[in-house]
């Protein structure tokens, strides 16, 4: 039954935070002069599952965190909590393949489309190019008619549109790179302080895009309104260790306010570590072991499941086209169509048990 009541509680995030979106497009009109408004485009491409990263060290000349395990899906929404300096950036950077991790292993969807906003993004644009060009290189099929009004949603007008990058402001700077990162219809965002350097009426119009945004969503904000709005879960990196924050974000200041700060040596909390990480680092060790060991025959299942799942979408798919042919409904179709309505049926049964299955062993892994 565990697994209704996880699904149950996803549902109920997901649900409220529709209902904070129907609040914000209520509230909308107090942004009505807002010249930002954009949207995610519609995903074509959404496999469930996108990445599993397994016993992950990220670092530089020394390990950083050590031991990452994490399973994004296509309704993974997390916001990603720590220290100044306690890796999440690095981690971003890894997940995005900016950056070698110095061990284990990440497993990436065939249709994975990362979309990177980096912390230092800005920085990043060819100074040289002018906005016209850069959205138009993302989507060289796109009309110039289209480009420009794209652009306008991020309040780029007129002849702006033309001119060099380089003078622009760093707000200016910073709805380009996210202009540039939204166009190119990522199926994960990994998102690191996308708010440094937008002004209020364009954090609201993000805080909206993101909401309706399909795909998932790994973010690091100081900005709680934002993360409280767009996440559904929260993991911090501390001292090292990358753990699920079963909290809100409230609940994580009052942790964080009882634990050392980097820095100072305090002895009475130095073994505090997340909340879920009690444990001795050689307890830890073994701990990690036997699930390694246990999960080795259920992530196998796991590829089974995931391969027959599309395997049945594809065959659903293949009937149904059969079933938009108009002939098909003919009198003298009527044998064809019955069959093609039972194999419908049948798929769709599997397809549900198999789906079901796959839940089932998703739970077990603690996924
Ligand atoms: N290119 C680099 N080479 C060496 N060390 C780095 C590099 N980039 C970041 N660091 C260090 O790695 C640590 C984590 O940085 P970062 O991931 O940016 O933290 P966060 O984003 O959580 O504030 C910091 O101590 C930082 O100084
Ligand atoms: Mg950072």
């Amino acid at each position: 039954m565990r697994r209704f009541r996880a699904k149950a509680s996803k549902a109920t995030q997901a649900q409220s935070r529709l209902k904070e979106l129907n609040r914000m497009q209520e509230i909308a009109p107090a942004h009505i002069d807002s010249p930002f408004r954009f949207h995610f485009p519609k995903l074509d491409q959404l496999p469930n599952f996108l990445m599993q990263v397994e016993a992950l060290t990220i670092g530089f000349d020394a390990p950083l965190v050590q031991k990452i395990n994490l399973a994004v899906r296509s309704e993974t929404r997390i916001g990603l909590l720590g220290f100044n300096g306690s890796g999440k950036s690095t981690l971003l950077k890894v997940l995005a393949q900016q950056l070698e991790p110095l061990a284990g292993d990440i497993t990436r969807a065939k249709k994975l489309k990362v979309g990177y906003y980096a912390q230092h993004q800005v920085d990043e644009l060819n100074q040289q190019s002018t906005p016209f060009e850069l959205i138009q290189k993302l989507d060289p099929k796109a009309s110039a008619q289209e480009v420009r009004n794209y652009l306008g949603g991020f309040d780029f007008r007129g002849d702006r549109i033309n001119e060099k990058i380089g003078i622009f402001s760093g707000g200016e700077k910073a709805r380009l790179a996210l202009a540039k990162v939204v166009r190119s219809e990522p199926n994960l965002l990994l998102m690191d302080e996308p708010t440094n350097h937008l002004d209020l009426e364009m954090v609201h119009a993000l805080t909206v895009a993101l909401q309706e945004y399909e795909g998932a969503l790994i973010i690091v904000s100081h900005d709680r309104h934002l993360l409280s709005n767009t996440v559904d879960e929260f993991y911090s990196i501390h001292q090292g260790v990358f753990a699920e924050f079963k909290g809100d974000l409230k609940e994580y200041e009052k942790w964080l306010s009882k634990q050392q700060t980097p820095g100072q040596d305090n002895p009475a909390t130095s073994n505090a570590g997340s909340p879920e990480q009690k444990l001795d680092k050689k307890q830890q060790r073994q701990q990690a072991a036997a699930i390694r060991e246990q999960r080795a025959p259920l992530r196998k299942r796991e590829k089974q499941l995931e391969r027959d799942i599309d395997r049945l979408n594809k065959e659903l798919g293949k009937i149904e086209v059969l079933l938009a042919d108009s002939a098909l409904y003919d009198d003298e179709n009527k044998a064809k169509l019955t069959k093609a309505l039972q194999q419908q049926g049948d798929l769709k049964t599997e397809l549900a048990k198999t789906e079901e299955a796959w839940l089932e062993v998703l739970e077990q892994l603690g996924v």
